[in-house]
C-alpha cells in the first residue's frame, strides 16, 4: 500500500524531484523505509531517479497491471474502479468467486499477473505466464434468471472482441461459445462460473485470458499451432494496462446494452462476429460427436445444429470443428 502512496506522490511532481524527507513527512515513516520501498519499486521496473541533495524523481514506469498504473487510464463509471491485484494466484476465477461469496460488489475485478492453475473450459488448462497475459475476473450481480446466464457469456465475448480491436485494429472473430480467434488461432478465452437459485443469480465471475505479449516459441508445443497473441498478429508488443483500459470500458458498455436493451443487441453483435451460421461443423458435446450444419445460436447462447438426417438439434455446451469453412447453404 505504501508503495502505491509513494508513486502517487512521484507522480503528482512529475518534473521536480521529491525528496526523501518530504516523503517520509507526507506518509509518517522514517526515510529508511521510503528507501526500502524504493528499492523494491525499482526491482519491479520501476526507474526511479535518485540524487542525494534532492530526492527522487519517476522516470519511466512498467507495464504491470496493478490498480496505480491501471487506473489512472480508466474511463469507466463503476467497472474495475475497486481492482483486486496479485502477482500470482492459482485462479482470478477462483479468487474472485470466494470474494463473491464474502460480498464483493459487482465491477469488482481481481488481476494476477501470472496463475498457477488457471482453468480453461472443459476442465482444461489455461497457460498463464508471467506479464505477458491479461488474466481478469469480473464479479457482476445481474438481475437475470439463471436460464440467461449465456447471455452474460456472449456479451463478454463481444466486449473482449472489441476492445482487441480498438487496440490493435484486428478484427477477431468469435467461434461458438466464446473462443476470440485471429487468423483462425485462438487468442482469448473466457470462463464464466455463476452461483444461483432456481430463480435468482447471486453472482458471475467473468474470467477473461487474453494472450496479449507471448511469442509463439513460448506457447507449449500442444497449443502452439492453435495459439496466437496480440503481439504475434500485429507485430509488436501491446501495453498490457491499455487493453485492460479498454477491456473494461467494452464491458461496461455491453453489460449495459444486455440490460437496458435486452439479449437481441447482444446477440446481433455476436453473429456479426461468430460468422457461424451455415458451416459445416462437428460438435462434441459430453462425450458425443454430432456432425451438421450450424443454422443460428439461440437467445439463450445454445447452438442450433441441423443434423445430416435433417434433425435440428440444440447444443448447450460442447467444442466445435469447422469441417468446411465456407458457408454452405443459407438457413
Ligand atoms: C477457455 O477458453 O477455455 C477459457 C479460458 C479462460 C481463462 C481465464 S484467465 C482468467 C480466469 N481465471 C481462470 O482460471 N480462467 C479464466
Amino acid at each position: 500500500m505504501m508503495e502505491e502512496e509513494i508513486l502517487q506522490l512521484l507522480r503528482d511532481h512529475p518534473s521536480t524531484f521529491l525528496s526523501g524527507e518530504e516523503m517520509s513527512r507526507r506518509l509518517k515513516v522514517s526515510r529508511t523505509a521510503i528507501w526500502k520501498r524504493i528499492r523494491h519499486l525499482r526491482s519491479l521496473g520501476y526507474q526511479i531517479e535518485a540524487s542525494t541533495r534532492s530526492g527522487y524523481r519517476l522516470i519511466h514506469s512498467p507495464d504491470l497491471l496493478t490498480p496505480s498504473e491501471v487506473k489512472p487510464l480508466l474511463k469507466t463509471k463503476w467497472m474495475g474502479k475497486v481492482i483486486h491485484y496479485f502477482n500470482s494466484l492459482d485462479s482470478t476465477n477462483s479468487k474472485a468467486y470466494d470474494l463473491a461469496t464474502h460480498g464483493a460488489e459487482e465491477g469488482e475485478v481481481v488481476i494476477a499477473e501470472s496463475q498457477l492453475k488457471g482453468r480453461g473450459r472443459l476442465g482444461r488448462k489455461w497457460f498463464s505466464p508471467p506479464y505477458l497475459t491479461l488474466n481478469l475476473s469480473v464479479i457482476l450481480r445481474p438481475s437475470i434468471f439463471p436460464q440467461q446466464a449465456s447471455l452474460i457469456t456472449l456479451m463478454a465475448a463481444v466486449a473482449t472482441a472489441e476492445a482487441i480491436e480498438k487496440c490493435s485494429g484486428l478484427q477477431p472473430l468469435i467461434k461458438w461459445p466464446n473462443d476470440i480467434l485471429l487468423k483462425d488461432r485462438k487468442v482469448a478465452g473466457l470462463l464464466n462460473e455463476i452461483q444461483s437459485e432456481t430463480d435468482r443469480i447471486h453472482f458471475v465471475i467473468l474470467g477473461i485470458g487474453v494472450n496479449l505479449n507471448i511469442d509463439e516459441r513460448m506457447f507449449p508445443k500442444e497449443i502452439r499451432s492453435i495459439a496466437t497473441s496480440l503481439k504475434r498478429e500485429r507485430g509488436e508488443a501491446v501495453l498490457r494496462k491499455e487493453f485492460l483500459r479498454y477491456l473494461l470500458e467494452e464491458l461496461e458498455r455491453w453489460y449495459k446494452v444486455l440490460l437496458e436493451e435486452g439479449g437481441d443487441a447482444v446477440l446481433t453483435a455476436w453473429r456479426k462476429r461468430s460468422q457461424i451460421k451455415g458451416k459445416s461443423v462437428r460438435v462434441t458435446s459430453f462425450g458425443e460427436t454430432l456432425t451438421g450444419i450450424a443454422v443460428d445460436v439461440d437467445s439463450s447462447g445454445s447452438l442450433i445444429l441441423k443434423t445430416e438426417n435433417g434433425e435440428r438439434k440444440r447444443v448447450v455446451a460442447g467444442d466445435v470443428e469447422y469441417t468446411n469453412k465456407a458457408p454452405i447453404s443459407k438457413q
